[in-house]
């Protein structure tokens, strides 16, 4: 079988996508005008052309700003059901999904709407799709660690409509031990962690999330190729890193594609994966980012299957449904 075939077609799990970061610009412009909020675009070309991101920030600035259409339970629900049959059609059997309450409770969104919203498509997925879809809420970094407090409180009535924490936003300037309470709560309730480290941070910051938040996964985690101790330690303790491939390129963490690093850190023995971040922004799918990585740095089918087995080792299915994807 050819290798572009075998990447589009092998069964994988997502284990890294925003789903705030899933809205493309059409869908974007349609709740815009039915929710009568102003967008600062005149089309839906007039803001593909924004989506030219020198770094994080600069990407940032218009996500927030995109996710203003959001308003009703409906558009929670459209936005997500879109996301998942893009991952249907490129064999995503399990997905677990990012969202940021804090960028839609500040704008007097209530937390019932957009989890209502969010958990009926992934409800509605497995029963027509047989996609298997968790969330996973994500504490925003540039806030206070008093605001996620407040946060994890307005979730705590939805405890069973997610499955874990995350945290993401702007890295640099906030460590991940500035969360170190509010993530030994949500320890203790059982939550499943996760966090944002080393994409443009330091490999620093991949050694707190471990030693001090306690996560279980690292998202994006690339930086750490830079720190020998420290990929020791994610290859022994096999910590999983949800790389994102097509988000590092168009956020500049590599100047070029061919320069990623995903090869080294398979080579390494890491349970790296592969994933699309914000799918709608960096110009792809689960399946573009397999089908344009590989093609640029020369992967190997080997390569692909290690991927595929790694996105289902590093998901938070149970063992026994774990066992059916080996
Ligand atoms: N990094 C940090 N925060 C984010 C990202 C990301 O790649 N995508 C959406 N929020
Ligand atoms: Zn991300």
């Amino acid at each position: 079988e050819r290798l572009p075939e075998l990447l589009r077609r092998m069964p994988k799990a997502e284990l890294h996508i925003h789903i705030e970061g899933s809205l493309e610009p059409e869908l974007m412009f349609e709740m815009a005008q039915r929710n009568r909020v102003a967008l600062p675009y005149a089309s839906v070309d007039d803001l593909r052309r924004a989506y030219d991101f020198s770094n994080l920030q600069s990407f940032l600035d218009i996500y927030y700003a995109g996710a203003g259409v959001l308003i009703t339970e409906r558009d929670f629900f459209d936005m997500a059901w879109a996301y998942l049959q893009k991952a249907r059609a490129d064999h995503v059997l399990h997905t677990e999904i990012f969202f940021d309450p804090q960028t839609h409770t500040a704008r007097g969104v209530s937390m019932e709407t957009v989890v209502n919203g969010l958990h009926r498509a992934c409800e509605q997925a497995r029963a027509q799709l047989g996609v298997n879809a968790s969330l996973i809420l994500c504490f925003l970094r540039h806030l206070s660690e008093e605001d996620a407090f407040q946060t994890l409180e307005q979730a705590m009535p939805f405890r069973d409509r997610f499955i874990g924490v995350g945290l993401d936003s702007s890295e640099v300037g906030h460590p991940p031990e500035k969360f170190a309470k509010v993530f030994a709560r949500c320890r203790e309730l059982g939550l499943h962690l996760v966090a944002h480290a080393g994409e443009e941070g330091p490999p620093a910051y991949v050694w707190t999330a471990l030693d001090v938040l306690k996560v279980e996964r690292i998202d994006h985690g690339v930086q750490s190729s830079k720190d020998p101790a420290l990929m020791k330690r994610l290859a022994q303790d096999r910590i999983p890193l949800t790389v994102c491939p097509l988000s590092n390129l168009k956020l500049c963490v590599f100047p070029r594609l061919q320069d990623h690093n995903l090869g080294q850190l398979l080579d390494a023995g890491l349970v790296a994966t592969v994933n699309s971040d914000d799918p709608a922004y960096f110009g792809g799918y689960m399946n573009d980012n397999f089908l344009r990585t590989f093609e640029a740095t020369g992967l190997t089918a080997a390569h692909a299957h290690r991927l595929a087995v790694n996105s289902f080792e590093a998901s938070f299915i149970g063992a026994a449904e774990k066992r059916k994807y080996r």
